[in-house]
């Protein structure tokens, strides 16, 4: 059975106090939205539509860069989430096959759960995802006897009777899709909010005959954010189940509290990482990689039996072979390193491919941006950049060569050769001790002035 998604992010979050459009508020160094795509990705879906409102371009392109493949909707007037899932059908892309609405300030749900919501349909034409909330607040009240589902009021309308109730509405809904259409064009918006609500259509399902069923979740994975407090709670929900997974998963972090994750964080079995590292968006790691205390990680890849930091910063585009040792103090971005490279200490590598086995001298600068323009250097197999060496790039050092300490080097250096750029070293025998005689003799003259 096709499945597709349809995920509602239109809304202001006029709580979170903030220009961002709520959905694009990061959690795990990834936009909310991401998370509610990522969990929706496991299923493979056919169809991705992204519902988007407030701040809808970059929505839209938040949306695009998680999928290619999204369609996004532009919902202009935000009339209800039954208005909502309308604008997603009025996208014509998604007619037959089930459909899953999500919503994109809810990011914790899981792939688990809605796999069972989509098993609940060979029972059921309607599929809520419900749970048993500690406190009711103003959630939408599932009306049930057993695993089937009478209606859902929402709080606004509830009577007291029904606001004792605790059983709730996540807002997840799975059915066909063109039922889930068809019955969000029946929803009319005479209730106290004047809004058209997409929970109404489980009284519009049961009135046709059809049934509506349940499909219960623990209150954490319904956790919707609304302000900023909220997204600092989930900040650290999520990092707790990062840190719990990696665990699992064989990953040795010798003070996981202190460990840092995105969403899209991957490391492979034994790796081990230090105290104090945090991981931006991109970063992948092979098994048994080490990345030490205190480094900073982003868009980068290292693979099997390389060592990286402490205090090593890895930007997007750092690709690091098996066996390359970087060292404190080292900054890597754009740049391919060989196997086995070796890049120990205080060294900017930006824009840059290093051949393996290459040695890195402490000190070395890719001079990759002339005030304008970025440009490349390349370096070959087994050289050995001397410490301290300024490569202006662009410029190329061949296989094997050498780069004397303290070079500029401006100009290609050819494989096996050595370059030296600095001026040549002057040595004045007996001149620092004749030097500093005379400069006490000035201070002493200085003194019997006074
Ligand atoms: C909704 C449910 C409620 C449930 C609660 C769970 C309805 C009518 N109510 O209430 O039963 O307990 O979620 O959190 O569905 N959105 C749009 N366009 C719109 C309206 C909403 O895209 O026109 C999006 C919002 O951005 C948000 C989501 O849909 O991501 C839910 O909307 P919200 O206004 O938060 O609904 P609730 O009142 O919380
Ligand atoms: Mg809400």
């Amino acid at each position: 059975m096709q499945v597709s998604l349809i995920i509602l992010a239109a809304g202001q979050g006029t709580r979170m106090n903030s220009d961002l459009p709520k959905v694009l508020h990061r959690l795990g160094a990834a936009p909310l939205l991401h998370h509610a795509m990522a969990a929706g990705r496991a299923l493979d879906p056919e169809h991705v539509v992204v519902v988007t409102g407030h701040g809808a371009d970059a929505v839209a392109k938040a949306a695009l860069a998680f999928d290619d493949s999204t369609v996004t909707v532009r919902q202009d007037e935000q009339l209800g989430t039954a208005h909502a899932v309308l604008a997603a059908a009025s996208a014509s892309v998604v007619h037959s096959g089930d459909a899953i609405v999500l919503y994109g300030d809810t990011p914790f749900i899981r792939a688990e759960t809605l796999q069972a919501m989509l098993e609940a349909r060979a029972k059921h034409a309607v599929v809520v995802l419900g749970f048993h909330a500690a406190d009711p607040g103003r959630y939408g009240r599932l009306i049930a006897s057993g695993d089937s589902l009478d209606r859902i009021v929402e709080y606004k309308d509830a009577t007291d009777e029904e606001r004792a109730v605790t059983l709730c509405n996540s807002g997840v809904i799975c059915a066909d899709a063109a039922t889930l259409f068809r019955l969000c064009r029946a929803v009319g918006n005479a209730n106290a909010a004047g809004e058209y609500y997409l929970t109404d259509i489980v009284a519009l399902a049961r009135a046709e005959g059809l049934s509506a069923g349940l499909v219960l979740c623990d209150e954490a994975e319904t956790l919707g954010i609304n302000t900023r407090a909220e997204l600092a709670r989930a900040e650290t929900l999520f990092q707790t189940r990062a840190r719990a997974e990696a665990l699992e998963n064989g990953v040795t972090l010798t003070a996981p509290d202190t460990v840092f994750f995105a969403l899209d964080t991957v490391i492979g079995r034994d790796a081990v990482i230090g105290p104090n590292v945090v991981f931006g968006p991109g970063v992948t790691i092979e098994s048994e990689a080490e990345v030490k205390a205190f480094c900073h990680l982003e868009g980068c890849h290292i693979s099997r039996g390389a060592d990286v930091g402490p205090f090593a910063r890895l930007r997007p585009g750092a690709e690091l072979a098996e066996d390359v040792h970087v060292g404190n103090f080292v900054e890597i971005k754009n740049a391919i390193l060989g196997e086995g490279v070796k890049v120990g200490h205080l060294t900017y590598l930006g824009d840059a491919d290093v051949g393996e086995g290459t040695n890195i001298g402490a000190g070395t600068v890719t001079c990759n941006y002339d005030g304008v323009m970025k440009h490349r250097t390349r370096i070959g197999k087994n050289a050995f950049i001397g410490s301290d060496t300024m490569l202006v790039a662009p410029v190329t050092v061949g296989d094997g060569a050498l780069t004397g300490s303290g070079s500029v080097i401006t100009e290609d250096v050819p494989a096996d050769a050595i370059a030296i750029g600095r001026a040549r070293q002057v040595t004045k025998p007996g001149l620092a001790a004749k030097l500093f005689d005379h400069l006490r003799a000035l201070k002493a003259a200085k003194k019997d002035a006074k």
